[in-house]
């Protein structure tokens, strides 16, 4: 499975999908995200022909991949498809993440636009709606994207809701998975009452409570990835 993670804007959760969505649920899948690419470590604002090349050869190479396209790279990465004519054939599916608000809205149009004009079908194109909480009436609130509904497949059940796991990950040391996180089968509860030591009574809360929002988050990223991919 190919896959192209994108949006012109950024924040959307475009690198959230591809690491904790997707990559858990593709075997043997690998990231290549367009920012960090370039070989000489510079980061250059734009991808230049080569650097196209270098990206569309290792999707080409490598089975089961997921490009996550860096926002100021977007505009470029979609021009150099369109001239590398067949290299957008190469995607099984190009997944648009989007959050309520104004600016992602009108970029994450632009997006179905730009991708329906480079000729990549309706089925290929795919919407996620992303940092959803009960508030929100997606119909009503992302009108907007439901009338691209003639160029890409877009449902009510492609959702992730917001949660705020994915902005506490880097409070575990040693993390490796949401899913593994999930089903660590540590007894934090005896660790907690076996020391005294606060610094470590405070580790292994936080650890607990990270484990049990995991639970839930693992479930939920379960379901999105069955309805995305039906
Ligand atoms: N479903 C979500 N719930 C809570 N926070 C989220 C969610 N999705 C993304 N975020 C947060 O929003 C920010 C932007 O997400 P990120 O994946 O980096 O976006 P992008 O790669 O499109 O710029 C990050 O801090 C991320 O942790
Ligand atoms: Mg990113």
């Amino acid at each position: 499975m190919k896959i192209c993670v994108i949006n012109f804007s950024g924040n959307v959760g475009k690198s959230i999908v591809s690491q904790h969505l997707l990559k858990p649920r593709i075997k043997n899948s690998e990231i290549i995200s367009v920012e960090s690419i370039n070989s000489d470590g510079t980061n250059d604002e734009k991808i230049r022909g080569k650097r196209f090349t270098d990206i569309a050869n290792r999707v080409l190479d490598i089975e089961n991949i997921i490009v996550d396209v860096g926002a100021s790279n977007v505009e470029d990465f979609l021009y150099q498809m369109k001239q590398s004519i067949g290299s957008q054939e190469d995607f099984d599916y190009f997944l648009v993440p989007t959050i309520l608000k104004n600016k992602q809205i009108i970029d994450t149009v632009a997006t179905i636009d730009t991708l329906n004009d480079t000729g990549i079908e309706k089925e290929r194109i795919r919407v996620i709606f992303n940092m959803i909480d009960e508030d929100t009436r997606l119909l009503y609130d992302f009108k907007e994207i439901f009338n691209c509904k003639h160029v890409a497949t877009i449902s009510e059940d492609i959702i992730i809701y917001e949660n705020e796991l994915f902005n506490r990950l880097h409070e575990i040391l040693d993390f490796e998975s949401i899913s593994a996180l999930a089903h660590d089968d540590t007894d934090f509860k005896a660790l907690i009452q076996s020391t005294e030591d606060k610094t470590k009574r405070s580790e292994y809360i936080t650890k607990l409570g990270l484990k049990r929002l995991s639970i839930g988050v693992e479930r939920m990223l379960d379901k999105t990835y069955s309805q995305l991919m039906k």
